[in-house]
């Protein structure tokens, strides 16, 4: 009888330690949902439409990915930004805007996911968002177990009206109802680079914005009041180490086919943006997408830079003023290099083997990504010719 009860204790510590251990899990620090092993691709409302967003538009959106070859292409998540929410009721649950979405927020998610996609929705750390509709501070919890019953798949979570909270609190809150909901949710922090959140938010979200909002525009006047694609690109130099599978920098979502550029420069703002591993969000209205649009959204070979499962970053390796190389490094040994020309004359520009890590006597193959062609093998260098505003694209392979 005497040696009963220390077997009981053991027993009992030894399933405290177990139960501890499992819900615990979930608490631990390394964001480990398993999700965006590659940078998410996808649509979102705002770039194109703002807050004029109704469940008409997303569903005909959705039916236009699939038809115009997005979804084959990798694109997974439609993805409602700002404005679907309007007001919370007594028990504090959100209601979504009935005129706007008046069939509700799950009979959209599960028509979207009929078409094989994902569905993605947005809320903010605040007491409101950025269009003055209900945050989620202090309802965190609710709101995650709302979005699971509504088969959300990814949350664009925001900055606005945050009333001075530590950035990374809010977060990791949130983080936590996440991880609690019962769903595998993809979690997009998106708090503009305002707190360095390449420094502390890979264990908390998916994905973190690095700057404020993209404009429709190569390169700002005034950096104060706007981003064009350039000054985003100068802002992702230094963030490279934080980037890595499940765990991304956001230079924001894509301008492509808004209008603002000429082709040959949404050609080099796509071609960056997968040099760079970032997340790729569509933004433009793919229901009239003109096929040279879609030619760029859709190039696979581009894409397979984004996607490689190494997951790094590209770098800048040269600068010189408005020439420019950027490389990034590939799961295959091999490089994907951009030359870029950022001046207003197009300008020759050349990329050596030791700038992108090879010895100067190597022979590589390069295979130009937008000609779709073998431009032969190469020693020590490859060059070419660069439009202005624009860039060329090569995969360089030992
Ligand atoms: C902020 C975000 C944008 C967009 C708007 C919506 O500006 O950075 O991407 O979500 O809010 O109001």
């Amino acid at each position: 009888m005497k040696r009963r009860l220390p077997v009981k204790i053991v027993l009992f510590v030894v399933i405290a330690a177990v139960v501890f251990l499992w819900f615990g899990r979930e608490t631990g620090r390394a964001l480990n949902n398993g999700l965006a092993l590659t940078p998410p691709m996808g649509w979102n409302s705002w770039n194109k439409f703002g807050c004029k967003i109704d469940e008409t538009i997303v569903k005909q959106i959705a039916e236009a990915m699939v038809a115009s070859g997005m979804r084959d292409a990798g694109y997974q998540y439609v993805v409602i930004d700002d404005c679907w929410q309007l007001d919370r009721d007594a028990k504090g649950n959100i209601i979504p805007d009935a005129k706007a979405f008046p069939s509700g927020i799950q009979a959209l998610a599960d028509t979207i996911h009929s078409k094989g996609l994902k569905f993605g929705i947005y809320s903010d750390a605040g007491t409101k968002t950025c269009q003055g509709r209900p945050g989620s501070w202090g309802y965190e919890f609710q709101d995650a177990r709302q979005y699971a019953e509504w088969g959300v798949d990814y949350l664009k979570y925001d900055w606005c009206n945050n009333g001075k909270q530590n950035s990374e609190a809010a977060y990791s809150r949130m983080r936590e109802a996440l991880a609690l909901c019962g769903r595998p949710i993809v979690f997009s922090i998106c708090e503009w680079g305002s707190t360095k959140p390449w420094t502390w938010a890979r264990d908390i979200g998916n994905l973190w914005r690095t700057t404020g909002d993209i404009s429709d525009i190569w390169q700002a006047r005034d950096k104060r009041r706007e981003l064009g694609v350039v000054d985003i690109l100068d802002l992702q130099v230094g963030l490279e180490s934080a980037a890595g599978p499940g765990h991304w920098n956001d230079p924001d979502m894509l301008e492509v086919g808004n209008g603002g550029m000429t082709p040959t420069e949404y050609e080099a703002h796509f071609s960056l943006w997968c040099l760079l591993a970032s997340p790729l969000m569509a933004g433009n209205d793919l229901r009239s997408m003109p096929p040279d649009i879609a030619r760029i959204l859709t190039n696979t070979e581009v894409i397979r830079v984004d996607q490689d499962p190494l997951g790094r970053q590209g770098r800048k390796v040269r600068d010189d003023g408005d020439l420019e190389v950027w490389a990034k490094e590939m799961a295959d040994g091999s490089r994907a290099v951009i030359l870029l020309n950022r001046g207003a004359t197009e300008a020759g520009v050349a990329a050596a083997w030791t700038e992108i890590g090879y010895p100067a006597g190597l022979e590589a193959k390069v295979r130009d990504l937008w000609k779709h062609k073998d431009m032969g093998k190469f020693k020590g260098q490859y060059a070419a010719a660069v439009p202005p505003h624009g860039g060329v694209m090569v995969r360089v392979t030992p």
